[in-house]
């Protein structure tokens, strides 16, 4: 418990040692900060939301207005076996969220990865009809979103359809029901909570040929009537990649779609690609994307920041998060919301992908809890853009 106070009673200095003008008042708080632009969340695990990580607990209290189950809302956690569900971490994702005033989101519902081969298999192994995946589909949908409804805001409908070259990806999903499963996807949510905001998200979409690829998706089921309120982009991004200018070219390619944005997953890897030099292009992307079915092996110069991120990286990295949200409230119309995948550097898949065993520090905060110089560099960008309002 004394981690959790200090976390807590410590909050605004903690947030202030690293603020070069705390002494200029102003918010120190990531949702008050953005208040008026979006809403601001983190990806929580379920020892957060069971009360076994006190820190990062009080952290999401104090700087986050929403939050994203990391994992207990995939298919494989929450209905492991053909008709059985659990619903426990989930049910406490949703207290928690509750009890703290968030805006809930689920992730989510259909996806090629963290699925279990049983649904798309018969009792001898073999695949099973476009019918029979149809009614597994909706009845995942109905009793998952059903048991949430009007307590969960939006979930990701239908996760990484889209491969690089822009074709939908040949997952089990396309080739057993066909193309129109993205479509049944929404109705079954939509029938189900009519009320809830429903996302198709992905990664790499400042990718031309993938970025092709999901416009076309979209607007072909934004001709259909098909309910889909925004496109997720994950921003799973580098250093050095990709360029401000993708990130913009590419939110505002969605936004003239008309659809609103959501930057649902975003982190920063600070460590060398590990990209591997015979790697195919396709192999590549997905390399430096978020495919996580692709591993690479750790290799010599892979890990260089074990006993920590020399001052230059740090600032680096606190540069790059300031220009992003500057692009972020460049388009602060079309977003309405940011989502970190995770909270403290402790506990950022990016320690284990596409290398596991990697020391990362994606986030805002270190592995202590402690803002990092990245954190202020965000304050700073809200701050900047209120400077610049015409009040
Ligand atoms: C993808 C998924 C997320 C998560 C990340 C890695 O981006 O959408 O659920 O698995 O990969 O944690």
């Amino acid at each position: 418990m004394w981690r959790q106070s200090s976390v807590e009673g410590m909050g605004l200095l903690l947030g202030c040692a690293f603020l070069a003008a705390c002494a200029q008042e102003g918010p120190t708080t990531l949702k008050d900060a953005y208040a008026d632009y979006f809403l601001v969340g983190a990806a929580v695990n379920a020892q957060l939301v069971s009360g076994g990580d006190t820190l990062a607990a009080a952290i999401v209290r104090q700087q986050f207005n929403t939050i994203t189950p990391e994992n207990s809302l995939k298919w494989e956690r929450v209905h492991p076996e053909p008709g059985r569900y659990d619903f426990d971490v989930p049910d406490r994702f949703v207290e928690f969220g509750e009890r703290n005033g968030m805006v809930l989101i689920g992730h989510t519902l259909v996806w090629h990865n963290q699925t279990p081969r049983w649904v798309f298999q018969d009792a001898a192994g073999n695949p099973v009809s476009r019918d029979t995946l149809l009614d597994r589909m909706r009845d995942h949908i109905h009793t998952v979103v059903g048991r949430y409804k009007g307590r969960i805001h939006g979930w990701d409908v239908v996760n990484e359809a889209v491969d690089e070259d822009g074709s939908l990806r040949r997952s089990p999903w396309l080739e057993i029901i066909g193309e129109d499963y993205v479509a049944r996807a929404f109705w079954f949510a939509h029938e189900v909570d009519p009320n809830a905001e429903l996302y198709y998200n992905d990664y790499s979409l400042q990718n031309p040929a993938k970025r092709e690829g999901a416009l076309r998706l979209i607007s072909d089921l934004k001709a259909q009537g098909v309910p889909v309120a925004a496109v997720g982009l994950q921003d799973h991004i580098h250093l050095d990649a990709p360029s401000i200018e993708q990130i913009d070219a590419t939110i505002a390619d969605f936004a003239n779609l008309g659809v609103k944005v959501v930057i649902t997953e975003l982190d920063v890897d600070v460590l060398p690609e590990a990209t591997r030099a015979e790697a195919t292009r396709a192999e590549a992307t997905r390399e430096q994307g978020a495919e996580i079915a692709q591993r690479a092996e750790m290799q010599e110069g892979l890990n260089p920041y074990v006993d920590g991120l020399p001052d230059s990286v740090q600032q680096g990295l606190a540069t790059r998060y300031h220009d992003v949200f500057a692009v972020y409230l460049k388009h602060q119309d079309t977003i309405d919301r940011v989502t970190f995948w995770g909270v403290t550097d402790a506990g950022s898949w990016k320690n284990n992908w596409p290398v596991p065993g990697r020391t990362n520090y994606p986030l805002l905060f270190d592995r202590e809890g402690r803002p990092k110089p990245a954190f202020d560099a965000v304050i700073r960008a809200a701050q900047e853009a209120g400077s610049e309002s015409p009040d």
